[in-house]
């Protein structure tokens, strides 16, 4: 039976967090041009990711995704995109090598360019101006002029991501990523026993390499081992930019989101009968779904039943985003009625979102400690439900940032200011991220001998 479902009909919904373009003639301009563009995926890529995500599901495999809360026109470089990738890699090989697991790497990047605000208005100085909404929507510079919504950003957006998708694919084909490279991943700047302990573990990849060689087994030629799977994401916010991009799957007849491989849905805009839902519902991508705090369990149900009717393995990951201190009294319910409901679903932990503060020295950060705490309350649950802790949802980067403070080389509230870069939201940075993923390995490895344990 043929879905009733049209790309635009997000618009007769209720949207919120978009913003109001005043030239409308301009804005019709752009849409048509993003809709004879290429898409940026392909049906068939985020099929492969949904099926990838169903063995998360099943308890087979385990989501990383990461990247910058919002990409920025003027931070764009291949420098960021590869010490982002580089970074991913490692903290992938960390959980693949020590919790023995297949890991499914999505990137935040390659389109995550529009920002959900908790206020509409920002004022500095007894100056109030609309808020910056991303760089695809408007500028961060502090002037009137900046604050104007632009549809032509949309085309740099759409530029920026196509070549952000090129040379990820470079990276994940030709050899960037063989395993037999593993030491060359290592960043420059990443140090303390994390690093070390990094090492120690490229040594003995290296060595079972060497081992399988000797024996006869020819690992410089197997494709697994010489290439990597890496998806891409964002938050379909900009609802315009979405549909220019929907496209027809030739070979399913069924829309697909030509924008990135994973959508997902933020938790501002989450309304059961809004237009976000209404868009996501309709292409046959992987979704994400954040939920927080005021996330209940009827909406919740709702919003299963409308994003993953026929109950797909994959297709829906629901990003826990509570705080450090708060999963205990939000999770339980919501896997309630994960449960009550029979739900396929991957549980994804996303320690940023419900953490971030105002520091001492007046910059928005989050404390490594509370990150660490949501993922082991995450865990703990889970662990004590019977239920799978399927993934973590970080923002971070691969460069030397001072934005979260914490971790083993201890930024401070006073070091914020020295290399805080963030065009939104403080990422950890390459150590921080490094030291988590030894973390959520330890965490994963405990679990597993724990299930084996229980077996015997
Ligand atoms: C984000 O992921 O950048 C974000 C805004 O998250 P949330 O919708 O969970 O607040
Ligand atoms: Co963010």
């Amino acid at each position: 039976m043929a879905r009733v479902w049209k790309k635009s009909d997000w618009r007769a919904k209720p949207r919120v967090q978009m913003p109001d373009y005043i030239d409308s003639e301009a804005l019709a301009k752009v849409e048509a041009q993003l809709g004879q563009y290429p898409p940026l995926v392909f049906a068939g890529e985020a099929r492969r990711l949904k099926a990838a995500l169903g063995d998360v599901s099943r308890g087979n495999a385990f989501l990383l995704q990461g990247g910058d809360c919002a990409e920025s026109f003027a931070e764009f470089s291949a420098d960021t995109i590869r010490d982002t990738f580089k970074v991913m890699l490692q903290m992938a090989m960390v959980l693949t090598y020590g919790a023995k697991v297949p890991v499914v790497k999505v990137g935040r990047l390659a389109g995550q360019f529009a920002k959900p605000r908790s206020a509409p208005t920002e004022v500095k100085d007894g100056v109030e101006l609309p808020s910056y909404r991303g760089d695809i929507i408007n500028e961060l510079d502090f002037t009137p002029e900046s604050r104007i919504p632009d549809p032509q950003k949309m085309l740099q957006a759409y530029t920026q991501a196509a070549a952000t998708l090129n040379l990820v694919r470079a990276f994940s084909q030709g050899g960037f990523a063989d395993v037999h490279k593993v030491h060359a991943w290592t960043l420059g700047f990443t140090q303390g026993d994390k690093a070390e302990r990094y090492r120690d573990l490229a040594d003995r990849i290296s060595d079972t390499l060497d081992f399988m060689r000797a024996a006869g087994v020819d690992s410089d030629r197997s494709h697994t081992l010489q290439t990597v799977d890496f998806y891409t994401s964002h938050e379909a916010l900009l609802l315009e930019y979405e549909e220019a991009l929907c496209r027809i799957d030739s070979t399913s007849g069924l829309p697909v989101a030509g924008s990135g491989h994973m959508i997902w849905i933020g938790d501002r805009t989450r309304q059961p009968d809004g237009a976000h839902v209404e868009f996501a519902r309709g292409v046959q991508n992987p979704i994400g779904l954040k939920c927080g705090p005021t996330t209940t369990a009827d909406d919740l149900k709702v919003l299963m039943s409308k994003l993953n009717p026929e109950n797909e393995a994959g297709r829906l990951t629901l990003i826990a985003r509570f705080g450090a201190g708060s999963v205990g009294d939000h999770l339980p319910r919501l896997i309630k009625a994960v449960q009550d409901e029979g739900a396929n679903v991957v549980w994804s932990c996303d320690p940023m979102h419900g953490n971030t503060i105002k520091s001492s020295s007046g910059y928005k950060t989050r404390p490594f400690d509370s990150v660490l705490r949501e993922v082991q309350e995450f865990f703990a649950i889970h662990n004590a439900e019977g239920t799978i802790p399927g993934g973590v949802h970080f923002e971070m980067t691969g460069k030397d940032v001072t934005e979260c403070t914490g971790g083993v080389r201890a930024v401070t509230d006073e070091d914020l200011s020295d290399r805080y870069h963030t065009a939104c939201d403080p990422r950890l940075n390459a150590s921080q991220a490094l030291e988590l993923a030894f973390l959520i390995a330890e965490e994963l490895s405990s679990n597993r001998k724990d299930a084996q344990a229980a077996a015997v």
